[in-house]
């Protein structure tokens, strides 16, 4: 195989904006915490998941996986991703619906593959000659666009670094500062910029001592020793799937693809995936990289037909295979592509090979807890008579109904010129957003107004 060269390949890394609150399984010495992490209680399930770690750690949970059954809203989501932070904090977390391997443009087992290889993470060192600091100032320069005389673009830029030992002004090509520019870089950055490829990176912000629990996505970092231009040991993720992109594109492959068709419809040939698995097992052999194996999440795992199923249990039997943890709110139901019923719609033999995990419903008391944290996290005020009215909602309705509430709650707040979200703001809201209860009841009232 030609060599990969690594410099272009992206990583995305799947934002969960919903469970942001959720920092791991709240677990202090062993022992799991009624609320720790951003969870409150569930605390037999967490229990259980924290076990399935433990298994994943001492290389006990070979050829299995989770299933976790629950009602709607009682966390399912929120512990597969507690599972994937307690394995570490890079752990790559993919989330996908069952329903979704149903598409026209793209095979139902290209689909899965494509979503169980993003799930497996490379970690690639290597030794690289580098600029780093924390940055001071940016400067711009601008010149014409030579095509368009209403536009400029950027000539290159003049930055300031600093570790704890130097400060640095350097010129910066315009490659270079177009990238400071899309990646948003702003004085206070920690950032590298490799000296051969030109490429930035943002390392986080610097550390200042202040509060560390940020909404933001940009980790904290202390700013760096020593001199600014260095030789360092660089560590990069990549996931299969990048590398199966980029070994694609390399070979043409996609190229041919923008004759007319969208990039998602072509497959990714078996052989393409050989080759980058060779490359990563030789990078680990070598001791250039390390394999970290993610959560693939798979939601309403009902809506899997029997094929599909087939397809699975082959790829967790790989030895490139992630964590696979399945969800679903059904009980008994018809497997898909058959007419053979079954608990959680999940074929008996797969049944066998997994570990089932039960939520159960909240009570006012967990779900308060919940709210408090969510509203903190959403930097939503709740006055205290808000907060028994958000919980009775919460109650009644569903906790995923009250959380929602929230944001218009806020908006409704700041119209009447307060900070505070009141009771009064959350009725009033309520009666625009329907909760599920409520919109079935409506349809039924009016059902023969409907067209049918
Ligand atoms: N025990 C908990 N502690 C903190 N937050 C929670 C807890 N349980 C649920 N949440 C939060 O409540 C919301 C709803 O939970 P989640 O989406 O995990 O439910 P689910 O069981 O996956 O529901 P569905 O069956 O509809 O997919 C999310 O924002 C989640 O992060
Ligand atoms: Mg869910």
């Amino acid at each position: 195989m030609s060599q990969i060269k690594i410099e272009d390949v992206k990583t995305m890394f799947e934002r969960t904006g919903l469970h942001s609150h959720i920092k791991g399984l709240g677990v202090k010495d062993d022992k799991v915490q009624f609320n720790a992490d951003g969870f409150v209680g569930q605390v037999e399930a967490r229990e259980a998941a924290y076990y399935v770690v433990k298994m994943i750690k001492n290389g006990k949970f070979g050829g299995k996986a989770v299933l976790i059954v629950g009602p709607p809203g009682t966390g399912k989501t929120a512990l597969a991703i507690g599972i994937a932070r307690e394995l570490g904090q890079d752990t790559p977390f993919v989330q996908m619906s069952g329903a979704e391997i149903y598409s026209m443009e793209i095979k139902k087992t290209e689909f899965l593959t494509r979503a169980l290889r993003r799930a497996i993470g490379v970690r690639i060192k290597e030794w690289r000659r580098v600029y780093e600091g924390v940055v001071r100032n940016v400067d711009y320069q601008y010149g014409k666009h030579p095509y368009n005389p209403y536009a400029q673009i950027p000539r290159g830029a003049t930055i300031t670094l600093k570790t704890k030992d130097e400060e640095r002004r350097l010129r910066v090509s315009a490659e270079i500062a177009e990238q400071l520019i899309e990646l948003g870089v702003e004085d206070g950055d920690v950032i590298m910029i490799d000296e051969e490829t030109g490429r930035v990176l943002i390392q986080g912000r610097e550390n200042n001592g202040g509060e560390t629990y940020d909404i933001g996505i940009k980790r904290r970092v202390d700013i760096p020793n020593g001199p600014i231009y260095k030789e360092k040991e660089i560590t990069r993720f990549f996931t299969l799937n990048d590398l199966d992109i980029y070994q694609a594109k390399q070979q043409g492959l996609m190229s041919a693809m923008l004759f007319g068709f969208a990039s998602e419809e072509k497959e990714i040939p078996g052989e393409v995936r050989r080759a980058v698995d060779e490359f990563v097992v030789k990078l680990i052999n070598d001791g250039k990289g390390e394999l970290i194996p993610g959560v693939l999440f798979i939601d309403d795992v009902h809506m899997l037909d029997i094929e599909t199923w087939a397809y699975l249990s082959r790829a967790m039997e790989s030895e490139l295979s992630p964590i696979i943890i399945m969800a679903t709110n059904r009980g008994v139901t018809k497997i898909r592509g058959t007419d053979i019923e079954s608990p959680h719609g999940v074929p008996l033999d797969m049944l066998d090979r997994l570990v089932i995990i039960r939520t159960r419903p909240y009570n006012a008391d967990e779900i308060r807890e919940i709210l408090r944290i969510r509203a903190k996290e959403e930097r939503v005020e709740l006055g205290v008579d808000a907060i028994e009215e958000l919980t009775k909602l919460g109650v009644e309705e569903s906790l995923r109904y009250a959380i929602q509430l929230l944001a218009p709650t806020q908006l409704r707040a700041s119209e009447m010129g307060r900070k505070e979200v009141t009771k009064d703001d959350i009725e009033y809201v309520r009666k625009l957003f329907l909760g599920v209860k409520e919109s079935v009841r409506y349809v039924k009232e009016y059902e023969n107004y409907f067209l049918k």
